[in-house]
């Protein structure tokens, strides 16, 4: 399926939809129970405006936003999403080279179907590695070890998978770990058949980075099985503790977020937060990012880096994001929307769509550079914003 018809994010999805198995395609679109925290993320941005200050000389615009110890050329990257080899084979490997070649971020998930070191091959400076501890402590300290080997110039410790959720279109189509068929799945399958040739030709992807742990021979469905064992494990602040010492790098928490939380992380020493609730996919009541993202800034102010993902649909939402104070976004379905349909030319469709939404917004809004961004660009709906008055 060609991805050039695209004209915007919701495009991918539809077309994603229209490729995959159900099986397949609502494991990615899903949230926890309800989903109504999958619908609050995509809410929040629709709660706040921008507005516009003209006259303003917006012929040269710069969307480039220094993170850590690099300059990106757009203020957002890529988050982690598991297994997506099972929506496109070498989905990971694509998403990875698509984010170097647009100079932004990749995070490579826990549990990716490609290995750390294959994604450190095709986008060295570019990657980042997700961590999932498993309950084998020598297991994740080996998986710390072959992201610093590779290079990786950040750890990304994921904290909101404390329990397996209760994703109810997953237990209704029978998707689990590992995967087990049922008729009725491999018949409406049937009914997609460029998804069927590909999982035909290359079988059910394996989770690339655990093979070396469930053993040498392990087949796809075995390692599948491994991961589920050693998969969710506890993990505490003295494991934080811990993972700063043996990470030499920029660390960064995903999933955290209470204010309170966050003033701890930065007392550890964490370079990053990404304010997250996993794309609403662990608890239903959870806030969106974006309705906590104040409360992180005041209590933690510039300690720490906070950035934050869910419900990124347009350009317009990275602006509004960032005009709350966030210094970096994530996207997780969009791009990975991108990879089912079109492979690497529809990752690059997913960026290239929210680079030119950024760039038209900017220019609409008299923002030429990232830096001018701030909150009297915003009008809430709930009343809260500043509307071109300067806090203070
Ligand atoms: C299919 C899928 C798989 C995901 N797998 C992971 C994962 O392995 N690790 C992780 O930290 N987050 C995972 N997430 C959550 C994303 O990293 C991210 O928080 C979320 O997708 C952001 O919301 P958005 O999809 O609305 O952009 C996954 C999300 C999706 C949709």
């Amino acid at each position: 399926m060609r991805s050039d018809g695209a004209l915007n994010i919701e495009d991918l999805r539809r077309m994603a939809r229209r490729r995959l198995p159900r099986i397949a395609f609502d494991f990615i679109e899903g949230g926890v129970e309800d989903e109504h925290c999958l619908a609050r993320n995509e809410a929040s941005f629709h709660r706040q405006r921008l507005v516009p200050r003209y006259l303003v000389d917006i012929s040269r615009r710069d969307q480039s936003a220094a993170l850590f110890d690099r300059k990106y050329a757009s203020p957002f990257g890529i988050a982690p999403t598991g297994i997506a080899a099972l929506f496109r084979p070498r989905a990971d490997l694509m998403l990875a080279e698509a984010a170097a070649a647009a100079n932004i971020p990749f995070i490579m998930s826990g549990t990716s179907t490609a290995s750390i070191e294959a994604a450190a091959k095709i986008a060295p400076t570019h990657t980042w590695f997700q961590l999932y501890v498993a309950r084998q402590r020598a297991i994740t300290t080996d998986l710390i070890q072959r992201a610093r080997d590779a290079g990786l110039g950040a750890l990304v410790l994921t904290v909101d998978v404390p329990v397996t959720p209760k994703r109810e279109r997953n237990i209704r189509n029978g998707f689990g770990l590992p995967l087990r068929l049922r008729p009725s799945t491999i018949l409406e399958a049937l009914t997609h058949p460029a998804w069927i040739m590909g999982y035909l030709r290359h079988g059910m992807p394996r989770f690339d980075n655990w093979a070396a742990y469930a053993g040498a021979e392990a087949t796809a469905q075995a390692v599948a099985g491994f991961v589920a064992r050693e998969t969710p494990a506890t993990v505490t602040w003295n494991d934080l503790e811990e993972f700063r010492r043996l990470w030499p790098r920029h660390l960064v928490v995903k999933g955290i977020m209470h204010h309170a939380d966050a003033v701890r992380a930065a007392a550890i020493g964490v370079d990053g937060i990404i304010i997250s609730n996993h794309g609403g996919r662990q608890l239903d009541q959870a806030p969106a990012p974006l309705e906590v993202l104040p409360a992180m800034r005041a209590a933690v102010g510039d300690k720490v880096t906070l950035m934050i993902d869910g419900g990124v649909r347009r350009g317009a939402d990275i602006l509004v994001a960032l005009a709350n104070g966030a210094r970096f976004i994530f996207v997780g379905r969009p791009t990975l929307s991108g990879a089912a349909v079109d492979g690497l030319r529809g990752v690059r469709k997913a960026i290239d769509i929210l680079r030119r939404e950024i760039d038209l917004v900017m220019g609409q809004i008299g923002c030429a550079n990232l830096e001018e961004l701030d909150e009297t660009f915003l009008l809430s709906v709930d009343g809260h914003g500043t509307n071109g008055r300067r806090p203070g």
